[in-house]
Parts: C-alpha cells; structure tokens; sequence
C-alpha cells in the first residue's frame, strides 16, 4: 500500500503490491471501488498507474469482451509485467504513459481509475485533469490513495513512533497527504463529486503490516539519514514484535462524474 515501496527494486515492488493487493485491507478497498466504478459489458475503462496489472483482469471480467480495458504505466517493468499477466484477455491493452498527459482522446473512455498512484506524482492535479479531459461526459472516475499524515504505529516509545511517521511523510512519500485531497481535486478538476470515502486500513498482525508497511527497511532509511536515533529505532522495532501490534492509516477514496452538458446549453451549440 505504501510508498515505503519507493525504496525498493522493480522485482520487489511487484511483489510488494501484489502483498498489498491480498492484504486483507488492499483487497476490501479494491473490491469496493471496482464496485463504485459501476462497470458495464462494453465500457471503455482506464486504469492509470495499473502497475503489475493487479486489477485488470478483474475489470476485464465486467466489461466482457466487447468492452476494452487500458491499462497505463510510465514504469516499462509494471507494463511489460501487466502485458504478461493479461496475455489471457483480448479486451485488455497495456500502454505505457504518463499519468500527466495521458495517450488517450478526449472523452474517449467511460470509466478512469487511479489506485495509489496520485501520491507518487509531481503533479496530482494535472493527473486528475487529464482524467477529465479523457472520460466522457457521464462517465465516472475512482480514486483512491492513503493519507500517510494519519499514521499511527502504537508502541511504548512513542517519540520514536511519531518520528517514524514524520518520516514518511516528509521522506518517504512525495504527496503523503494527497487522501483527504481526493475529494477536492476532483471538484477542482470539473468533476462532481458523487462520494469521497475513509476507511481505517488497521494492521493487528505484524506480519500482514510488514508486508504493506516495510518498517525495518523504513527505518533503517530513517536513521542512515540522521531522522531516527539508530539504537532507540532498533529497539522501537524489537518492541513491534514483542507483544500486541497495531498499526493504522486512513485510506480515501473518491467517485467523480464528469457532469453532462446541460439541455440548453447543447440546444445552442447546434
Ligand atoms: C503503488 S503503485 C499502484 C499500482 C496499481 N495501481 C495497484 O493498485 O496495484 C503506483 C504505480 O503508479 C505508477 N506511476 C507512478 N508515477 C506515474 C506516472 N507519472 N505516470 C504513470 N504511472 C505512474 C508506478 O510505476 C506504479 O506502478
């Protein structure tokens, strides 16, 4: 789910997403937003950022074979790795591109998604405008993405715990508390704004948060750069494992429509 990914190779961050994908957070919220996407057979969907292709497939399912699926990444690994694991799907393509200028006509697809990737960008607001510029009228867009400015890890030192979590979002994540944008990024793009979710991404297991969080590769970013105290970060991560975990992070989504042109308005176009 995080960016703590952005410290990793290629090969691990496919593995990196695909634990985060079968979290069972990563696939409660994944579930809920290829639901609010509202897929019919024969739509045109876009999935910008797609990655390894996690959630292709699935898309592909629901707009059958008369639909198309496009899956876009600016990374040629995830593209060649998404290409590879949608071989089995006609209706799929995978391009590669850039979120900021996307290789798409305008209101040339019925549905866009973005999942975990506008806190990555240099620019979420030009993302979320070439969004609009390529769904058509009517058409509806998903995205979601953490707020890593929510952070909480619990543990009996929690100096080291809130500085862990500063880390993050001053280090580690480029747009750290893009989640609670979500919302106005969308009106701000042109779009209504049909629904803008929270729901507590909550690790009571070490091992599944370890699989989404990589606190001790974080952490020894963190001191290797003067953020942490080394010796007190080696025994706040001794304490995670010594007793009960918690972890917890708020994670948005956001369903924008791109709005109709109005009767009156289409009356004196023509
Ligand atoms: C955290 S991953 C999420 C992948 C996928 N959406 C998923 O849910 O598994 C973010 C993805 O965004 C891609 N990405 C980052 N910046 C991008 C850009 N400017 N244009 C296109 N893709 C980008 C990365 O290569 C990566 O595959």
């Amino acid at each position: 789910m995080p960016s703590p990914a952005s410290t990793l190779r290629a090969a691990d961050q496919i593995a990196y997403l695909d634990q985060a994908a079968s979290s069972d957070p990563g696939r409660r919220y994944k579930r809920q937003l290829l639901t609010a996407l509202d897929l019919r057979p024969g739509h045109t969907v876009l999935d910008v950022g797609c990655g390894p292709g996690t959630d292709l497939p699935a898309m592909a399912v629901a707009v059958g074979g008369d639909g198309a699926v496009l899956g876009i990444d600016h990374d040629p690994e995830m593209v060649e790795q998404a290409r590879h694991r949608t071989a089995a799907y006609p209706q799929v393509s995978v391009r590669s591109g850039d979120a900021h200028a996307l290789p798409c006509d305008d209101a040339s697809v019925d549905r866009a998604r973005t999942d975990r990737v506008l806190q990555h960008l240099a620019d979420p607001g030009q993302a979320v405008a070439e969004l609009r510029r390529v769904v058509r009228p009517g058409g509806l867009v998903a995205l979601a993405d953490p707020d890593w400015d929510t952070l909480a890890i619990d543990a009996v030192d929690t100096a080291t715990s809130r500085a862990y979590a500063r880390f993050i979002v001053s280090d580690v994540v480029r747009n750290a508390d893009i989640g609670r944008q979500l919302g106005r990024l969308l009106a701000d793009a042109g779009f209504e704004v049909v629904a803008v979710d929270a729901t507590v991404a909550m690790f009571r297991d070490y091992d599944e948060a370890e699989a989404v969080l990589r606190m001790p590769a974080v952490a020894r970013h963190a001191w290797q750069s003067g953020a942490l105290d080394e010796a007190s970060a080696r025994s706040w991560l001794a304490s995670l494992t010594d007793g009960p975990f918690l972890a917890a992070v708020t994670f948005f989504t956001a369903i924008g429509r791109v709005p109709k042109p109005r009767a009156s308005a289409r009356a004196s176009e023509t």
